[in-house]
């Protein structure tokens, strides 16, 4: 079976789409600890993956595991609080199915967010960092099998993958707000161990400036789908080998815990403009 047919992406929007009057033209992906813009929403549906047609379940601490429909800003998103990972045992077509269920219920723009090791030295925990490019060392890709063109093309185009203007509009908003961003090219892989110093060495030399374990394939599916993308990353910790120390998931939450407010209100304020 595949999650990525008309048929199954059609079923999942229209329940969506009957437990609310929402119309979502943005969507929001929420990572580890970055949940609690969830709570903002105004006349909000909440419903957990456990309740949405084919959607995997969310077994990841620190994910909530829901889907919220609501307004935020002005604008009417469709929230998830909380992803699907490759190494939590999904295929990617299927981590990637709300991407496309978004689609169906009219999303337009995407903003990705993620908590990230760092690798750029002139990073450090607690930093923003706009993705400007990403790597996908996941060794999968979610449109792999039978192109269906009534949802892309076979062979999309990924030269703006991180759309340039939303990528101008977070910093500028960011400077606005008083701080500022880094901007900088996101290292996806499969995980679920953090890498080795000499993994962290070898993605230096690749240009890369932060590394996590999602987003690459939501982004792949987004752009297939000819969704404009935007992705931030919450610089949770410095990636192994560049400080003395083990790298564990407490550490990464309670970065998020630590950044949440500055995120939430670069987000609301850069909802408006995208
Ligand atoms: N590596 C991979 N994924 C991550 C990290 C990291 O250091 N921090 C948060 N997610």
């Amino acid at each position: 079976m595949t999650y990525a047919s008309k048929a199954i992406i059609d079923e999942t929007a229209a329940y969506l789409a009957s437990r609310t009057r929402i119309r979502p033209e943005v969507g929001l992906i929420l990572g580890s600890g970055l949940g609690v813009l969830g709570d903002e929403l105004d006349d909000s549906v909440t419903i957990p993956y456990a309740d949405i047609p084919h959607f995997p379940m969310s077994t990841v601490e620190g994910h909530a595991g829901e889907l919220v429909l609501g307004r935020l800003q002005g604008r009417q998103v469709a929230l998830m609080r909380g992803r699907f990972h490759m190494y939590e045992g999904y295929e990617a077509e299927r981590t990637t199915l709300p991407i496309r269920v978004m689609k169906a219920l009219g999303v337009k723009t995407l903003l990705v967010t993620n908590a990230a090791g760092g690798i750029n030295l002139g990073y450090e925990p607690g930093d923003l960092m706009v993705i400007s490019d990403h790597l996908n060392l996941t060794g999968r890709n979610p449109l792999a099998g039978p192109n269906d063109n009534a949802l892309g093309v076979r062979f999309p185009d990924m030269s703006e993958a991180y759309s340039r203007r939303l990528r101008e509009v977070v910093k500028s908003t960011a400077s606005e707000l008083g701080f500022a961003v880094k901007e900088g090219i996101y290292a996806g892989l499969l995980g679920p161990n953090y890498e080795t110093p000499a993994e962290i060495c070898m993605l230096r030399t690749l240009g890369a400036d932060a590394v996590g374990m999602s987003t690459v394939s939501e982004v792949i599916v987004a752009r297939h789908s000819g969704i404009e993308v935007m992705g931030i990353s919450c610089i949770s910790n410095m990636a192994a080998g560049i400080l003395d120390q083990p790298l564990s998931h407490e550490e990464v939450m309670e970065t998020s815990e630590k950044v949440k407010e500055r995120f939430i209100s670069l987000v609301m304020a850069v909802l408006p403009k995208m």
